[in-house]
């Protein structure tokens, strides 16, 4: 072989690895492997998630074993199901999901997130399975004096780093101070120990807090924001899988499941 042939036989393998590396970045498949076919063969469905966020995703101990339970894992679990595979959950900040999700080290994440357009960028989303405004948490008793969202503007408010609740508390409260944390039973702890003042979160969440902690309460204050809503993320490009899971979405919606799936969750509140 000549010195020429030989050349140009190693540029090519150089372009054909860069090229499979290239693809490897995108997510855990393989060449021209689709997200779907990709958990079909390795039989397994990788989810991401906070466990941060009952009645959506949390930390409970089943037999006094710690499970990760709630809704969200609930609908992952129907998911896995229907697509014959099994499911494994892998627990991290908020903040980590979508780099994960992009990273291919979780096909999907399921974590109460909602479809904004600064994350569609980056990632596909489901249908909106669940709709939720957003409340305030504060110390027990402190509840009285905040009626308007004006009694929060001298106050600390805690958010989850990364979360619309840390964008929106920007927005209707531009000169409170802020403290973002990456898990919201963080938030909780500081709240107890007078760190933060109050903290912003889905109001399902903020009430399923209450409910466990008696020493906190929930404020008159409720913030809407209509492009809001949980979906499921997935790698872009994943048409396939999208159309799987919303499939089950539709299933689990019209079976009225969600909504049982959301009772069990709260009623896990002990
Ligand atoms: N819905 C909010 C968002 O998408 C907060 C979700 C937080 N989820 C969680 N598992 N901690 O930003």
């Amino acid at each position: 072989m000549s010195k020429g042939l030989l050349k140009k036989l190693g540029l090519f393998v150089a372009i054909g690895t860069m090229a499979i590396s290239i693809v490897g970045c995108g997510g855990n498949k393989a060449g021209n492997e689709s997200a779907l076919e990709s958990i079909k063969q390795k039989g397994k469905l990788v989810v991401g998630t906070s466990a941060d966020y009952p009645p959506y995703e949390f930390h409970k101990l089943v037999d006094g074993k710690d499970k990760i339970v709630g809704f969200d894992i609930s609908m992952a679990k129907s998911f896995a199901e229907d697509l014959g595979v099994e499911l494994e959950i892998d627990d991290m900040d908020f903040d980590g999901l979508l780099v994960a999700l992009q990273a291919g080290k979780v096909d999907m994440v399921f974590a109460g997130m909602t479809p904004t357009d600064e994350r569609k960028e980056n990632a596909d989303f489901s249908d909106i399975y669940y709709t939720a405004k957003h409340g305030f948490i504060v110390r027990k008793g402190e509840e009285q004096n905040i009626k308007s969202i004006d009694d929060l503007k001298d106050k600390k408010i805690g958010v989850q780093k990364g979360s619309i609740q840390e964008m929106l508390a920007n927005e209707k409260l531009p000169d409170a101070k802020k403290k973002a944390l990456g898990k919201v039973t963080d938030l909780v702890l500081d709240l107890k120990n007078n760190k933060v003042d109050a903290i912003l979160v889905e109001l399902p969440v903020a009430q399923f807090n209450c409910e466990k902690n008696s020493d906190i309460a929930l404020t008159d204050v409720i913030l809407e924001d209509e492009e809001g809503g949980a979906a499921i993320a997935m790698s872009k490009g994943s048409d396939d899988l999208k159309n799987e899971v919303n499939k089950t979405i539709k299933k689990l919606k019209d079976e009225g499941k969600i909504e049982k799936f959301v009772i069990e969750a709260n009623e896990m509140v002990e």
